[in-house]
Order: C-alpha cells, then sequence, then structure tokens
C-alpha cells in the first residue's frame, strides 16, 4: 500500500516535500488535478464530486490512505466522503485533511491570540478554520481573508512579475488592516508557501508566517504511529508517482521550479 496525497494543483507538492523529508522511506502517489485547477472558487458540490474522484483513483492504485493536501478540499469535501462514501470505499480505508493537523498546533504559535489565514475564497466561505480554532483554542480570534487571485497566478507560473506583487500586496494589507495585533499569518492554501518570501515582504516582521508542511507531516508520522496496521501495510521503498490531469512536461517543470522535485515516473489521466 502506498500513501496517496492530492491537490487541485501544483499546492499540494509543498505537503509532499515535508511528508518525504519527515517519512523518507514510505511510498507516496501524488495527483494534481491541474486540468480543472483551481478548485478555491468552485461550489462546495463541484469541490466534493472532484475531490470523491481523485480519491477513488487513489485508491484504485493502491492508496488505502490518503492525505488531501488541500485546504479547499479538505474544507469542502473532506467530512461528507469520510461520512457518506468512506464506508462503500472500505473499512480498511482512511482520507485524512490539512485543516484539522493546522488548527490543533496553531494556539501554540501566537502570543497576541489574533491569527490571520490567508486561503482560497471556497476555504474562507466554509469558516473551517474560525470553527475549528473556536473549539480548539476559544481565545484565538481569527481574521481569515481569502486571495482568490494567487492559486491561478501561481498554477499559471506568473508569480515573479509585478502582477503577482500587485495581488500579493493587497491581500496582506487587506489582512492587516482589519487587526494591527495579528502575530501569526497561517499560509491556509498548499500554494502558498511557493511565494512565501514575497508573502514575508508584505506583512510587518514581526509576524510569523506559518506553512502547512512539517505540521502536517509531523500529524501524519503520529497517526502512523497511532495506528500501527495502518503503519505495518506501507510499502517502504523511498518511491513517489505523480500523476496529472495534465501534461507530463509542464508538471515536471513545475515541480522543479516550485518546490525543487525532480520527477522521475509520471503519468498524464483524466478523472
Ligand atoms: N492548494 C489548494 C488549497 O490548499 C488550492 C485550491 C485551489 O485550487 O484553488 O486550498
Amino acid at each position: 500500500m502506498r500513501i496517496g496525497v492530492f491537490d487541485s494543483g501544483y499546492g499540494g507538492l509543498t505537503i509532499l516535500k515535508a511528508l518525504h523529508s519527515e517519512l523518507p522511506d514510505y511510498d507516496f502517489v501524488y495527483l494534481g488535478d491541474n486540468a480543472r485547477a483551481p478548485y478555491g472558487t468552485r461550489s462546495f458540490d463541484v469541490v466534493y464530486e472532484y475531490t470523491l474522484e481523485a480519491v477513488k483513483c487513489l485508491m484504485e492504485r493502491g492508496c488505502d490512505l490518503v492525505v488531501l493536501a488541500c485546504n479547499t478540499a479538505s474544507a469542502k469535501a473532506l467530512r461528507s466522503i469520510q461520512q457518506n462514501d468512506l464506508p462503500q470505499l472500505g473499512s480498511e480505508k482512511r482520507v485524512l485533511g490539512v485543516v484539522r493537523p493546522t488548527v490543533e498546533v496553531i494556539g501554540q504559535y501566537t502570543k497576541s491570540r489574533k491569527v490571520g489565514i490567508l486561503a482560497t475564497e471556497g476555504t474562507v466561505a466554509s469558516r473551517s478554520y474560525s470553527i475549528e480554532i473556536g473549539k480548539l483554542a476559544p481565545d484565538v480570534e481569527v481574521y481569515e481573508q481569502a486571495c482568490p487571485m494567487w492559486v491561478p497566478l501561481i498554477e499559471n507560473n506568473e508569480r515573479d512579475n509585478e502582477g503577482a506583487d500587485y495581488f500579493i500586496r493587497k491581500y496582506t494589507s487587506e489582512l492587516m488592516s482589519r487587526c494591527a495585533d495579528i502575530d501569526t499569518v497561517v499560509l491556509g492554501c498548499t500554494h502558498y508557501p511557493i511565494i512565501k518570501r514575497r508573502i514575508e515582504e508584505c506583512l510587518p516582521p514581526t509576524v510569523r508566517v506559518v506553512e502547512q508542511g512539517g505540521i502536517v507531516a509531523r500529524s501524519l508520522k503520529d497517526y502512523l504511529r497511532r495506528h500501527g496496521e495502518m503503519d505495518a501495510r506501507c510499502a517502504r521503498n523511498g518511491q513517489m508517482e505523480f500523476l496529472t490531469t495534465e501534461s507530463e512536461e509542464k508538471f515536471r517543470k513545475a515541480a522543479a521550479d516550485f518546490v525543487g522535485i525532480e520527477i522521475k515516473q509520471i503519468k498524464a489521466i483524466s478523472l
């Protein structure tokens, strides 16, 4: 059995990289639905339908454990898949997300107890971060800021120009104008670490910018430690296979440029 990692596009590669570095012996299959990205502006029903197709595709390829390395899918589809679909897909199968592990640790990062979340429109509209942080760290005030232009800019490799700069300044300043005491900003979309340096430059130097890769990787390691039966079934050849619904060449180049992953095995598929 291999561990499946899913994102609408390239963003989940930032999570995969951290998973591979925390669990270097494990085998992973990454699926990017690049042809249909971005998901962030799509309706609940569409994100659910697309995410379920991706989960089934990974499960058919032997991934009984799938990580939704996408906040939008985690916020809008994870619970429905766990409740409605997993019972039919098989009792030994599991799907995990990235919102919960982030929320579990965020209280340890903030001193001012004021946290900003930069995310897609879909994630912000779901209010998943506000709701979940409200349960685990009720004294923390949460400010969610939608950044609808960032994923399209990254997916189209337009992240290093004046147009991108304009939108990075715009959303970061909109967030900080709502509360100057924010001391922690979560990159609540797995694409955003690809532009992290520019985001940091646009925020006050006192603000700590938190990306999810390490958090999700430590959480998965802990999950496998607690679920020995799942861990025992995981193949350990240190291999990564990639699937994309777009062009193999574009994906190979983006993986190298964005996160420095060199791809050996890649296949274009349709969902
Ligand atoms: N990486 C996805 C996320 O974490 C991006 C969603 C999109 O495709 O808009 O939300």
